[in-house]
């Protein structure tokens, strides 16, 4: 459990005094807590205690110049590996069900690409009124995961569903989360991506057409479930997925010579679109027109990096290749699998409008014991699929 984090955010309640027990038995199991707290939280509970615990500063407001300078709310909301809401209200349920960003806390909730785990505390009324049943089933079918609330006696005099499970049970619920989900932890990924470019000369290049939307996809969700994720990506107008080291390379030489430095690693994913050949002569100098007729470029060709890594004195135990192709389709890909000794080809379709560069993308899995055809998808869900099929192989 060592170096995980949380972002506890301690909403307005009598059992917000509750989070604070849960901050100690986190910290006590070496779990990282970064303390928000709400306006009506601060009612139940002091900055100073809550901040003593957690051995960390307490975030509160939303447009605190101080606590801006030294996290953004962005960041803030990425900065642990699972959000906690303990307590959560009626209200700060009601906001994250509907997008609310009106306030630290709900502005987190909306930002975050990261789990969220709530415990929820009210009135049993509150929690049996059918708008928090609604919010309820809005959070759950949105991902959030729950745990309580308990039955019992209310700070109110009531008696019914609605008391804030005990920071043990929350605890537990955490520790779950924080190691489930998560198969391909302690395990490293190599992903290249992108289009290669080689030099023709300082200004011209010959390419290949890549938005490298699939690769990036791919390292994202290899990073989701945990793996350490390197990405050797040529020039792409996207941003590196979180959690995941980028390397930027332009030639196919040079994404190669990346590949290498990156091993050892579990499983390879060569998603990239690498230029096949490149000028045997990159000059120097701008080639001048100066009226006579252009000269041939004469092309070499490029080192085959798939192929490379499938035979490598460092193979990763899984290596996985692309192929795109206009027509037969899966022929072309069952070729490509024995030719680069791979284990795995993803085949797709780029004949279908829509797919070079687009959001979906519709593949065919070729594998030594055959041929599975998944329907069409977006290209994450392509992702998310094929890295919990990875997680299987590794397991
Ligand atoms: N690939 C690679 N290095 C190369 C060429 C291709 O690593 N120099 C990888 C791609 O990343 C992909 C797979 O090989 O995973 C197939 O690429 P593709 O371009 O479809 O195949 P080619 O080997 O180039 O064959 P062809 O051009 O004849 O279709």
């Amino acid at each position: 459990m060592d170096q995980k984090r949380i972002l506890l955010i301690v909403g307005g309640g009598i059992a917000a005094y509750k989070s604070l027990e849960l901050t100690r038995l986190l910290r006590k199991a070496g779990i990282g807590v970064r303390p928000i707290l709400t306006a009506a939280g601060a009612e139940f509970v002091t900055p100073l205690s809550l901040s003593a615990l957690a051995e960390d500063k307490v975030y509160s407001e939303l447009f605190s110049l101080t606590d801006e300078a030294e996290m953004g709310h962005i960041e803030l909301s990425r900065s642990a590996d699972l959000v906690v809401v303990a307590p959560a209200t009626a209200d700060l349920m009601a906001k994250a069900a509907n997008g609310h960003a009106n306030d630290l806390a709900s502005t987190t909730l909306l930002a975050t690409d990261k789990p969220v785990l709530m415990a929820p505390a009210m009135n049993v009324r509150m929690w049996e009124h059918a708008a928090t049943r609604r919010n309820l089933a809005t959070l759950k079918a949105d991902g959030v995961h729950f745990v309580g609330p308990d039955e019992g006696a209310m700070a109110c005099g009531e008696y019914g569903e609605g008391r804030m499970a005990e920071p043990a049970a929350i605890f537990q619920a955490i520790q779950g989360l924080l190691t489930s989900g998560r198969p391909l932890a302690g395990k490293r990924a190599l992903v290249t991506a992108g289009p290669t470019v080689e030099a023709i000369d300082p200004v011209r290049m010959l390419t290949n057409r890549s938005s490298g939307k699939q690769g990036y996809a791919i390292a994202s969700a290899l990073a989701a479930l945990g793996a350490d994720v390197t990405l050797v990506s040529g020039p792409t107008a996207l941003p590196a997925p979180a959690g995941v080291k980028r390397v930027d390379v332009e030639s196919a030489r040079d994404m190669l010579a990346a590949c290498e430095a990156a091993l050892p690693a579990d499983v390879a994913v060569c998603v990239a679109a690498v230029a096949d050949w490149r000028p045997a002569e990159a000059g120097g100098q701008k080639i001048k027109k100066d009226g006579a007729a252009p000269a041939p470029i004469a092309l070499v060709e490029n080192p085959d990096i798939l192929a490379t890594l499938s035979k490598h004195a460092r193979r990763p135990r899984l290596v996985i290749g692309f192929a795109a192709e206009t027509h037969e389709v899966e022929a072309h890909a069952q070729a490509k699998l024995a030719k680069k000794g791979c284990d795995w080809i993803v085949a797709n379709d780029v004949s279908v409008a829509g797919t070079m560069g687009g959001d979906d993308n519709a593949i065919a899995l070729v594998t030594a014991g055959g041929i599975e055809r998944w329907e069409r998808m977006a290209k994450g869900a392509v992702a998310r699929r094929l890295a919990e099929r990875i997680a299987g192989e590794l397991k």
